[in-house]
């Protein structure tokens, strides 16, 4: 991520959150705050970026395709909604994945909710009942969670009691210091940890030592969901000539994603951090479980997974 400057990837995957929940029937998941929470001129600019990547698929990209220099360019709703349609399924999947394995946990017990790399997330707003049962913290790097309460304070959502906001970056700070720094937190209770885009932009050892982290601040029976990119994403050979626009793309717009899995090892490589894996979704289980019958042109994404795993 660029220093001083917002994840626009935060942005982006809740305009296609959104964009599902407004235009498609049935929803994977419902996110009908995360319209409303990205500024105007974001979503001016995002629908650019999905409309230039669209046209452009195919081509060589250069630099000067994502400055904001088309902002007369019409709107091009073919190409917003085929390139939407891209991406908007797995993120709105990955979505239904963690917030209903929370769901899950929350009747066993769990008390705390930790949504690691935020970014435009909207559940401590969506679901107020579920608030009701839960601490929840957002931990995200500094300028992206500036960004957000700056925007929450714009739009006067109320702020609820139970919702803390913690800053880190991983790639210079401990989980462990971010989280215990916080009163509201507590390293006894059994808690929950989302982590959503955002395995692919750090490197191997920053993922390994935040999932540490979690082991140290976090009893067993702890859970972790996350996603992350088959590690054949980043293989030439391997890596398809979609994923090689977006792996273009993304490096463009100053957040690189650098580091994918390998699914039949990732089982052992958390074992040896201290997690048990529970759950290893393939682009074809999570085609079946979320996108069986659809008509719509909704599919997994081709290198994506989801786990789950529970701290031993
Ligand atoms: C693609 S967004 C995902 C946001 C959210 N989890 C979701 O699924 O909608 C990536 C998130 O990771 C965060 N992030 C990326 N690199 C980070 C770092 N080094 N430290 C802390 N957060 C980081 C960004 O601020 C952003 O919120």
């Amino acid at each position: 991520m660029k220093e001083n400057q917002a994840s626009f990837t935060a942005m982006s995957v809740a305009y296609m959150r959104a964009y599902h929940s407004m235009h498609d029937t049935p929803k994977i998941f419902d996110d009908f705050l995360a319209y409303d929470l990205i500024p105007v001129e974001k979503r001016a600019l995002i629908e650019q970026h999905l409309i230039e990547q669209n046209i452009t698929c195919g081509q060589q990209l250069n630099d000067s395709d994502y400055s904001v220099s088309h902002s007369d360019q019409t709107i091009n709703s073919e190409s917003l909604m085929q390139e939407t349609h891209r991406y908007a399924g797995i993120f709105s999947s990955r979505a239904r994945y963690a917030e209903d394995a929370l769901e899950k946990a929350v009747k066993q017990g769990v008390k705390q909710y930790v949504i690691l790399g935020a970014g435009m997330d909207t559940f401590a707003f969506r679901e107020p009942e579920m608030m009701e049962k839960l601490e929840v913290f957002e931990v995200d790097h500094p300028a992206t969670q500036e960004f957000k309460l700056h925007r929450l304070a714009e739009l006067e959502w109320e702020h609820p009691a139970k919702l803390h906001f913690i800053s880190i970056d991983f790639t210079k700070e401990s989980l462990v210091t971010a989280l215990t720094s916080s009163s509201s937190y507590d390293p006894k209770v059994k808690t929950f940890f989302n982590w959503l885009g955002v395995t692919y932009f750090l490197t191997r050892d920053e993922v390994f030592t935040t999932l540490r982290s979690i082991t140290e601040i976090a009893p067993a029976g702890s859970i972790v969901v996350l996603d992350y990119l088959d590690i054949d994403a980043f293989i030439p050979e391997k890596s398809s000539p979609q994923m090689q626009k977006s792996l273009e793309y993304l490096r463009k717009i100053g957040e690189p994603m650098i580091t994918g899995f390998n699914p039949s090892t990732l089982a052992e490589e958390l074992a040896s951090l201290g997690f048990s894996l529970q759950e290893n979704l393939s682009p074809a289980d999570i085609e079946e479980r979320y996108f069986k019958g659809r008509t719509d042109g909704y599919h997994a994404y081709e290198y994506a997974h989801f786990a789950c795993a529970v701290v031993e």
